[in-house]
């Protein structure tokens, strides 16, 4: 028996009940258009791509010292595919999971997570503030320089890259491209010129 696909509506309440912070929200958010757009690209099924994504830190706002049990049993409980639970709690494989990423799309969720984080941090100094004008190169520029978003781990992306077997350069123009498409949702769409 084929079990139940969620929903984005479904996974879209759970995200609203379980984390009221925006900025939760809008990383959600992100991680869910690069997902989206890498799963895309890679043939896969973009709405399951998208879903995981969307969900991945389900319990990081009110469960923090408890990130990725509690998203484990919260999804559990609402009776979801064990497919999206595994997926979901690999993205924090070796920080509060011991569930490695193994599928095409918990490497590119392990990959990408953090990385969001740098490409929004650098499209909030460009004058736009927008994401739309951030390119390859101003990201890997603020790569060495450790007090620029300094709470993205490089060295998780760089691993994340590794076990996809993708050069740094791609992995950076997908998650680019991935947040230019959600721009809006995310908050960096920046000022209309
Ligand atoms: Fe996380
Ligand atoms: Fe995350």
């Amino acid at each position: 028996m084929e079990e139940k696909k969620p929903t984005r509506q479904e996974a879209l309440e759970l995200l609203h009940r379980y984390n009221e912070s925006d900025s939760l929200r809008k990383h959600a958010y992100a991680v869910e258009g690069v997902m989206r757009f890498i799963g895309r690209k890679r043939g896969g099924d973009e709405e399951t791509w998208g879903i995981i994504g969307l969900i991945h830190d389900l319990d990081y706002e009110k469960f923090a010292d408890q990130h990725c049990q509690k998203t484990g049993e919260i999804l559990r409980e609402h009776g979801w595919p064990e497919e999206y639970i595994r997926a979901a709690v690999s993205h924090g494989w070796g920080i509060c999971s011991d569930v490695a990423p193994e599928t095409e799309l918990e490497k590119v969720l392990y990959a990408i997570d953090e990385l969001t984080g740098l490409v929004a941090t650098t499209a909030l100094i460009r004058p736009s503030k927008s994401v739309m004008d951030v390119q390859v190169k101003s990201v890997k520029n603020k790569w060495k320089d450790k007090r620029f978003a300094a709470g993205v781990d490089r060295s998780i992306i760089e691993k994340g890259a590794q076990m996809l077997g993708v050069g740094l350069d791609e992995l950076i123009d997908d998650t680019i491209k991935g947040m230019q498409e959600v721009a809006e949702a995310i908050g960096l769409k920046g000022n209309p010129s």
